[in-house]
């Protein structure tokens, strides 16, 4: 600890995704008295990966928490990749359904892209079918993916007096995926922040990421991130949620830390995310904003007009 260093601030993604809920379950109230019209979201997981069923569960619980209807499909881990393009047919002409989630990863005989490429674009709730990806890189209206839209509002949330105007800081994203990276990057450009993508074939990672006003680490490596990769006063957004061993805990037992190593960043960086409890509850509620647009638009309801985030 430096002399009379307080640490950073501490971005509590949880009650900012809580209030963010709100904002969502008081908007669909009043599009419901206002349109008569009911959100509905639908989640199709395949398989039994455990750590999607958690997901799945979640997204459920909050959907319907949140006055919205939620569909959800549990499909065997052998069903073909026709039966499930079917499904996602049959959810594109369904009128109740406005927004729908795909949980990944499929199994390998599943072709992701396939079936991302199905899903309607005025439906693709995560934002990652490549007409709402193109309608984010050149400027037009999009789905913006979950994770990148709840990191945006937690950097503005650290940083009320730019108003989200980014222009003359430098934002270092870490991680080149299309769920978060890329579109990551997309944000913080349109928002005027220089933008550095960085990956596992970037030379000298630490002396790129001490560059960065913002640093956003989305690699899933756990603690990759020391305190000597970041730059004084920096805001840091921790999307990695990696379970490794804590055997202070107990024989056996595990717990959750992000990509960045919390404890040593902290004392360097002006505002951070924790993990968990920061980028993690966002996402959901992200998910929720998003479905709650495409309901909007489908009716075409201004969101503003029924309050909505
Ligand atoms: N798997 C991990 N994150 C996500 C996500 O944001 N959306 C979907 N569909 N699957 C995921």
């Amino acid at each position: 600890m430096q002399g009379d260093r307080q640490g950073a601030q501490l971005i509590d993604g949880k009650a900012m995704a809580a209030r963010v809920r709100g904002d969502v379950m008081s908007a669909v109230r009043r599009l419901k008295t206002e349109y008569d019209v009911t959100p509905g979201l639908a989640v199709v997981l395949v398989g039994e990966n455990p750590a999607s069923q958690v997901y799945v569960r979640n997204k459920g619980k909050q959907t319907l928490e949140a006055g919205m209807t939620s569909f959800e499909h549990r499909l065997d881990a052998g069903v073909s990749e026709a039966e499930l393009l079917s499904l996602i047919d049959t959810l594109n002409r369904d009128p109740a359904v406005h927004g729908i989630l795909v949980q990944l990863p499929l199994p390998d005989h599943i072709t992701e892209s396939a079936v991302i490429a199905a899903i309607a674009p005025e439906k693709d709730v995560d934002g990652f079918h490549v007409i709402n990806a193109g309608r984010l890189a050149t400027g037009a209206p999009a789905v913006v993916p979950c994770t990148p839209l709840g990191s945006m509002m937690m950097i503005a949330e650290a940083l009320p007096h730019l108003a989200g105007d980014y222009s003359g800081l430098t934002a270092v994203v870490i991680g080149r995926s299309n769920i978060v990276g890329k579109p990551m990057a997309q944000l913080l450009l349109s928002a005027n922040a220089t933008v550095t993508v960085a990956h596992s074939r970037t030379k000298n990672l630490p002396a790129v990421a001490r560059t960065a006003d913002i640093l956003v680490a989305a690699v899933g490596r756990p603690n990759m991130v020391g305190g000597d990769w970041v730059k004084p006063g920096a805001v840091l957004i921790d999307v990695g949620i990696n379970r490794v061993d804590a055997p202070e805990r107990g024989d056996g037992k595990t717990r959750l830390v992000g990509d960045i190593d919390f404890e040593a960043a902290r004392e360097v960086a002006g505002a951070i995310t924790p993990v968990p409890g920061g980028v993690g509850p966002m996402t959901i509620a992200c998910l929720l904003v998003n479905c709650l647009r495409l309901a909007c638009a489908a009716h075409d309801i201004q969101p503003s007009r029924i309050g909505a985030p």
